[in-house]
């Protein structure tokens, strides 16, 4: 099986230089055609689980440079969802596309990776034993021995790239710090920005603020909204008061398909929302 070689990954993903367009040119990597504006698409998607539907011909677009938040009750398919664009679950039938040119049903999950999509699972994976920024190398290293990773030199470039990410996530004091000794939000900073090093063009977020504190709920509610326009994002959040905190767009999803879209004002409005959220 080819690997996939993730120092590759790293360098071809690196944004553009000489950016003067700002706004979706800032979006704009090889491999990932956003030209028509849509970063990920969805047609028609079902997912059985020994014949039960988790999606059932689920159609989702998202714009390139979009903060979507996913709501809807447990059971409803957002993991799923996710499990689909990343490549770890095979849908029965449908279309998924990355831009408007990368047919995710053909790829493998390293190979979504490397297409430029980055995922945070809701527990936080961090190497507790290594310091923030040694993290943050390693992540971009990724693939590496741990060894070999730490020992091969950065370049100024990938220095400065660590030491912007390092502010983005807000952990510029603990950059020392053994990771393992983070705050459980840290930790989810931490990842979060692990998962920048990569350069990733659409970032996907499974429930990111559950088990975190008021304090750190706002902090995360400010670095997403941060990252929006120069990544696209798609949430996954049960807490109401973080959506409203970073919502443009809310789809709701429920039983695999989605049940309504648009402000979380409209959604909350809907009849037929109001009724699955009660009706439990
Ligand atoms: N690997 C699997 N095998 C069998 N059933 C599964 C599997 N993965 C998910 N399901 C089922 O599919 C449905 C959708 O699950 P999913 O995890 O996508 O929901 P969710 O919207 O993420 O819910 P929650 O808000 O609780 O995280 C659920 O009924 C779940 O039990
Ligand atoms: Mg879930």
């Amino acid at each position: 099986m080819a690997e996939v070689d993730w120092r590759d990954v790293v360098f071809r993903q690196a944004p553009d230089s000489g950016d003067a367009g700002g706004g979706l040119a800032r979006l704009r990597r090889p491999g990932v055609d956003l030209s028509h504006g849509v970063a990920l698409y969805l047609d028609d998607i079902s997912v059985s689980f020994d014949g039960f539907r988790a999606l059932n011909r689920l159609s989702l677009s998202i714009d390139a440079g979009e903060l979507r938040c996913i709501i809807g009750p447990n059971g409803a398919g957002k993991t799923t969802m996710m499990d689909v664009i990343t490549g770890k679950t095979r849908p029965d039938s449908g279309q998924a596309w990355f831009g408007q040119t990368i047919d995710l049903l053909r790829l493998r999950e390293a190979e979504v990776v490397a297409a430029g999509i980055g995922r945070k699972f809701q527990k936080p994976t961090v190497f507790e034993n290594l310091d923030v920024l040694d993290n943050l190398e390693l992540a971009m290293k990724a693939g590496k021995r741990v060894r070999d990773a730490l020992r091969a030199r950065l370049s100024a470039q990938q220095r400065e790239r660590m030491h912007e990410v390092l502010s983005n996530i807000g952990l510029e004091q603990q950059a020392s710090m053994r990771a393992g000794d983070l705050s459980h939000g840290q930790k989810q900073w931490l990842e979060i920005g692990m998962l920048l090093m990569l350069e990733p063009s659409l970032l996907l977020l499974d429930e990111p603020v559950a088990g975190m504190t008021d304090a750190e709920t706002e902090r995360t509610a400010e670095l997403l909204r941060s990252l929006a326009g120069r990544h696209t994002l798609v949430v996954v959040e049960h807490d109401m008061e973080f959506v409203r905190a970073i919502a443009q767009r809310v789809t709701v999803l429920h039983e695999g398909s989605v049940l309504a879209e648009g402000s979380l004002e409209q959604v909350q409005a809907d009849p037929r929302v109001v009724e699955v959220y009660l009706g439990r």
